[in-house]
């Protein structure tokens, strides 16, 4: 199988297994379940005047919420991304789309990703993996990425794990935050640092900003492991075994988030990774997050059909404006700053 194919191979296998195997993690949790909002029982407040709506790298959004980086080259793949697109528009959202690496080897798939079309206002998220700019990668391929999207940043995923439990992963992490800092000089749209599940420390934020990222999603753990999702592609037994042994590995979201936030006050900062609802997601928000990112659950909801998108969405939203609600806050800033979150 060439490169190409083998990419393509790996992206349809990433979808079914997210799918249909049990790949979230167990043990450890994205933490939010430490924290407990303080209940109001007299919000003098309308509900109807809750206003979700944020700006995010200057694009205005109707709620929080970020549609996290999935999918794309593959028919299945392109079904998914205009649906998601298509819902992000509707409500307003963010969305990131899959690692670009499949339209970079082979640009007839780039139709699979360029949801530019239905979704003309949305922050719009290009995605490739930070290790390819030591495989021959560099501002070239970033662009083309960025370009074909008609993207608003680019988002570059952090995966050591993942790539070591991949068979033949990409495991030369040496020399990338230098890559990465020139990147951000020349790239004409801001770079997004995000890992893909294991989280962000503060102290790896801070060097990452340092380098010139614009924004950093933590993509904590809690949620979509993916250690165990290439355990379950692995073509041996040590490849199994070693992703079943890091199942859990990581950081939790809640963690990553006020460890970045006491290193970094002011960086527009993406809480995702296990984020399940919207009480997880104003949790997440009233620990400084800007947005609220969440990739299995808008997956799933896409597979299924539309109406189960807009389902989730709506959900989504109402849970969000019921915790302001409860919690006395009429928007988002309040809740960040309003010492309504107790730590149990
Ligand atoms: C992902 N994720 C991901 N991230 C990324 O930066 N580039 C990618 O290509 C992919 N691909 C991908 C495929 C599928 C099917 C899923 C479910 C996820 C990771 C994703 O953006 C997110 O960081 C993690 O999945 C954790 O979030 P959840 O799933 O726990 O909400």
């Amino acid at each position: 199988m060439n490169q190409a194919k083998a990419t393509q191979a790996r992206k349809a296998d990433h979808l079914r297994i997210c799918l249909d195997e049990d790949v979230q993690f167990r043990q450890t949790t994205n933490g939010l379940d430490r924290y407990r909002f303080i209940h109001c029982c007299l919000p003098e407040l309308d509900r109807t005047e809750i206003d979700l709506s944020t700006l995010f790298l200057g694009k205005r959004l109707g709620s929080p919420l970020l549609i996290s980086s999935m999918t794309g080259g593959t028919q299945l793949a392109k079904t998914v991304n205009y649906r998601l697109a298509e819902v992000a528009q509707h409500y307003r959202l963010a969305m990131g789309v899959g690692s670009q690496r499949v339209a970079v080897e082979n640009p007839q798939v780039v139709d699979t990703f360029a949801v530019r079309r239905v979704a003309p206002d949305i922050p719009l998220f290009a995605n490739l993996g930070a290790v390819q700019l030591n495989y021959d990668y560099g501002l070239e391929q970033c662009l083309q990425a960025v370009d074909s999207l008609e993207a608003d940043a680019l988002i570059l995923h952090l995966n050591p794990l993942q790539e070591c439990v991949q068979s033949r992963g990409d495991t030369n992490f040496r020399g990338l935050l230098a890559k990465i800092a020139t990147l951000c000089q020349c790239l004409p749209v801001p770079v997004i640092a995000k890992e893909v599940g294991n989280g962000i420390s503060g102290a790896m934020a801070q060097k990452l900003i340092e380098s010139g990222v614009s924004a950093i999603d933590v993509a904590g753990a809690g949620g979509t492991s993916w250690a165990k999702v290439e355990s379950e592609r692995a073509e041996d037994e040590l490849q199994r075994r070693l992703g079943a042994t890091f199942g859990d590995w990581g950081i939790p979201t809640s963690d990553c988030l006020v460890s970045v936030r006491s290193v970094a006050p002011t960086i527009p900062l993406i809480a995702s990774g296990g984020l399940r609802n919207g009480l997880e997601a104003a949790k997440a928000i009233a620990l400084g997050a800007d947005l609220v990112g969440m990739a299995l659950p808008f997956l799933q909801a896409a597979c299924e059909s539309e109406a189960a998108l807009h389902g989730l969405t709506s959900l989504l939203i109402a849970e969000m404006t019921t915790t302001l609600f409860c919690t006395g806050c009429r928007d988002l800033g309040i809740l960040r700053s309003a010492g309504v979150l107790q730590r149990l």
